[in-house]
């Protein structure tokens, strides 16, 4: 197979920068290359030296001036809610019961579920996301809809049909014998299938019986390996009605680690309102909190206090995502100008070589893949993003003045979204440009 020799300047993080001065955090090279073969990364250094030893015949394909990093990895979103962005609700259960629930009763129809599938990968692609871990409906075609185009487009996915069996309309209702059935029936026939991943994923404690949660705990005994993703602490008044459906548990937490939810491989969105005692318990489990910035804001649900979940004693582990479509954004890049705003609000600082390293590096060890995605290492996966700073006029003549690659990184935050993303590379291959010329 013919390699490819990309030219650029490279960006990739070692570790989590402790400040923005913490050069030792990641590897940038100013002229690097990066050898691809095969869909992975065989080298990574200066231009010069893999121009030396690449193979006459490799296509060479030049980004300079642009930077090249590895792909962005969203950590929490929902397919079947690409028609519910920007919908208008005063909280969480209103938007929930409102809008998100009737709009999700349409994946009944795999007519829809196909198209959204398509549209749902173009976009993530469009905005430079080569990994994501998404909800889908509760309809098991929906997850089959999921994988099958993600397999399509050899795209390294995590994703699970949700479990939900009350107070939803019966149109989006399993009961815990479908749920654990069908659950299982997609790990069969999607986990392990291309880069396809499945999660097993109970919506949240409001829309699952304490029978269902026994099914799912049944199949976190039976997949240790398996991802769980679910919803915890987003909204006070959620936090009142899932208390009192759970009237033994001592608090929301509670309710998951009492049916053996809590793990290393546990990705719990939003868990804004932590108390001590909850966020002990997540740290103890080595459980993930899932920022979803956009969301949190647009929802009203209140301000993630993520720089003091990080600098515990029992420091809790941290991912950040867009959760569309009750996030506003499919951008990391606006997800990260929000996650700032947020900090900001609460006195605190989020630099933007760590956001940047959260997007990329911090991501894929959230999910434990961080020795397949998320670095520029020889030996993974060549899913890529090259960004352009100047992207449009204002971010251009922003540029005139910026000097450092700190400064690049937060111009690219704060003005970026998918102007800026000049190229994606799914497993080695240009995605981006080729959106819409692909056979349908
Ligand atoms: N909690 C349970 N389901 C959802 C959802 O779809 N979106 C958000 N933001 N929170 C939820
Ligand atoms: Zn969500």
């Amino acid at each position: 197979m013919t390699m490819t020799l990309l030219r650029g300047r490279l960006l990739s993080f070692k570790r989590a920068p402790e400040s923005l001065s913490d050069t030792a955090s990641y590897a940038y090279i100013e002229d690097g290359g990066l050898l691809i073969d095969d869909g992975k990364i065989v080298a990574t250094g200066d231009y010069t030296d893999l121009k030396a030893a690449a193979p006459a015949d490799a296509i060479e394909i030049d980004h300079r001036p642009h930077l090249i990093l590895p792909g962005f990895i969203d950590t929490h979103l929902h397919f079947p809610q690409m028609q519910v962005i920007g919908s208008y609700a005063a909280n969480l259960l209103e938007w929930l019961n409102t809008y998100t629930f009737p709009e999700e009763c349409r994946f009944v129809e795999s007519a829809h579920t196909e198209r959204i599938a398509k549209h749902f990968f173009d976009e993530l692609i469009r905005h430079g996301t080569t990994t994501a871990v998404a909800y889908c409906s509760v309809h098991k075609a929906s997850a089959d809809a999921f994988f099958a185009e993600s397999l399509r487009r050899n795209l390294c996915m995590v994703a699970g049909k949700v479990m939900m069996d009350r107070n939803a309309p019966q149109g989006l209702l399993d009961t815990p014998q479908m749920g654990y059935d069908e659950t299982r029936q997609i790990i069969a026939e999607w986990h392990g299938k291309g880069r396809n991943h499945v999660a097993i994923t109970p919506r949240f404690a409001i829309t699952s019986t304490p029978a269902q949660m026994e099914a799912a705990q049944a199949l976190a005994r039976e997949f240790p390996d398996l991802h769980i993703q679910t919803h915890l602490s987003e909204n006070t008044d959620e936090i009142d009605y899932t208390c009192s459906l759970y009237p033994e548990a001592i608090d929301y937490t509670d309710i998951y680690a009492r049916y053996g939810l809590l793990g290393r491989k546990t990705l719990l969105g939003h868990a804004i309102h932590l108390s001590e005692r909850e966020a002990d318990a997540l740290s103890d489990a080595g459980s993930v909190a899932v920022h979803c910035p956009t969301s949190n804001l647009f929802l009203g649900s209140g301000l993630f206090p993520m720089k003091k979940l990080m600098r515990r004693e029992k420091p809790v582990r941290i991912a950040v995502a867009t959760d569309i479509g009750g996030g506003s954004s499919y951008s990391m890049l606006r997800t990260m100008d929000e996650a700032y705003k947020i900090q900001q609000l609460q006195g605190e600082r989020l630099n933007p070589l760590e956001s940047f390293y959260l997007m990329t590096r911090g991501n894929a060890e959230a999910l434990a893949l961080d020795a397949r995605i998320g670095t520029l290492a020889p030996g993974s996966d060549a899913d890529l993003v090259v960004l352009d700073a100047a992207a449009t006029p204002a971010m251009a003549l922003k540029m005139e003045v910026v000097k450092t690659l700190a400064e690049e990184l937060f111009l690219l935050q704060t003005m970026g979204d998918d102007r800026a993303i000049a190229e994606t590379y799914v497993a080695g291959k240009a995605a981006k440009s080729m959106l819409g010329k692909q056979e349908r």
